[in-house]
């Protein structure tokens, strides 16, 4: 799309989480186009590869069409850069978040001037959710259903079944 506006959502999504997914939705309305950006140069082991994350991400967001997921390594300016996008679009949870999301879109414009971040918060009832919580649930045999997207909830269960 010519003069297209183009965020990036980027993040682990290791798992992705119903969180992630309101603030992809709230995205859509402000953006002519959202990319989803998997970030892949994390030195911890994920649970999910870059390829299965992807698919799982396509999947959760087939049903909107301005939506498109990628992958992305190095640093996040470069793929603010390299994808045309005008802001970042991170997530708020809580006053806790903020402060790591506050150094972090800051460090961000220092690399880069044009690099602005925009904080959307998510449904209230999202606000306890996050990967790792999902992740320890999980191994713990916890029902992680509520929190995820179906098919992430079906591959997470099969994933960490002890044999
Ligand atoms: O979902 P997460 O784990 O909070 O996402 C973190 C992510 C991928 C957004 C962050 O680690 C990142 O931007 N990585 C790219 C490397 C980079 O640019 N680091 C400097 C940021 S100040």
């Amino acid at each position: 799309m010519n003069g297209a506006r183009i965020a990036l959502f980027p993040g682990s999504f290791d798992p992705v989480t119903n969180g992630h997914l309101d603030v992809i939705q709230r995205a859509v309305r402000l953006f002519d186009e959202v990319i989803v950006g998997v970030g892949h140069n994390q030195t911890k082991a994920p649970i999910f590869t870059v390829e299965e994350r992807l698919a799982q991400l396509r999947e959760a967001c087939a049903r909107l069409p301005s939506v498109r997921v990628a992958a992305f390594s190095g640093l996040l300016t470069e793929a603010v850069r390299g994808f045309g996008a005008v802001a970042v679009v991170r997530g708020l949870r809580a006053v806790s978040d903020f402060e790591y999301e506050f150094q972090m879109a800051l460090m961000n414009r220092e690399l880069e001037p044009q690099c602005e971040t925009i904080f959307l918060m998510p449904r209230a009832e999202y606000s306890f959710l996050s990967s790792t919580m999902i992740r320890e649930i999980a191994r713990l045999g916890g029902d992680i259903s509520p929190f995820v997207p179906e098919a992430v909830a079906r591959a997470l269960v099969e994933r960490l079944r002890v044999p």
